[in-house]
């Protein structure tokens, strides 16, 4: 198993090889967020880096929004894009040591920076972490890459497979990807069971 510790990613923000950073809030995402009514909702980005996805989020009312990574780097810098954002809202930890519940988790390129055999326990993390009645959202990449990840892509049979013993719920072509994703994501919204 790679190790994909704080020091790899802190050194990956540290020297900009960040290629995976879109530099603006994600369409799945904001168009998820856009037709959500209940903007009291506890959501939790993990992996979320520069979380552009936050900072919409946020301006858009969510207040009870936590912004989880394990690099000290991305967080500082959104602290200091977004001032008002409250500080306790801003952890820096390991996804698999957090121990809270949400209502609302999104995901965006969290799950493909993952070695791939940590997948059987993101899955039981983020069961842990979901209210019964809340909800796993965001998009997976729906290929594989032919070099070395992160990040590690997938198929949709795969995570099935993952996710079916825990999760009910929705896997469809992502129609609103970002033009260079486009045609290789899936959009989840899944349930716990
Ligand atoms: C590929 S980047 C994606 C960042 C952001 N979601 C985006 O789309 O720009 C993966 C992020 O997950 C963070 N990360 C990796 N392993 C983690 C872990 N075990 N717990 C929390 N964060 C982690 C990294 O520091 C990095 O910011």
């Amino acid at each position: 198993m790679m190790n994909l510790d704080e020091v790899y990613w802190s050194s990956r923000y540290a020297s900009g090889r960040t290629g995976w950073d879109i530099g603006y809030p994600s369409p799945p995402i904001t168009q998820y967020l856009d037709q959500l009514d209940n903007k009291s909702l506890k959501i939790l980005l993990p992996g979320a880096g520069n979380a552009y996805e936050a900072s919409y989020a946020f301006q858009k009312g969510f207040q009870n929004l936590f912004i989880l990574d394990i690099a000290k780097a991305p967080l500082e810098k959104f602290k200091k894009a977004n001032p008002l954002f409250p500080a306790k809202q801003l952890i820096r930890d390991d996804f698999f040591n957090h121990n809270e519940t949400y209502d609302l988790v999104l995901e965006q390129t969290f799950f493909c920076a993952l070695d791939p055999e940590l997948r059987r326990d993101y899955v039981n993390k983020m069961h842990e972490l979901i209210n019964p009645k809340g909800r796993l959202a965001g998009v997976l990449f729906n290929r594989k890459f032919d070099f070395q990840g992160p990040p590690f892509g997938g198929t949709e049979e795969e995570y099935r497979s993952y996710f079916s013993e825990k999760f009910d719920g929705v896997f469809a072509s992502c129609y609103n990807s970002i033009p260079e994703r486009m045609g290789s994501e899936l959009w989840i919204n899944l349930r716990p069971k």
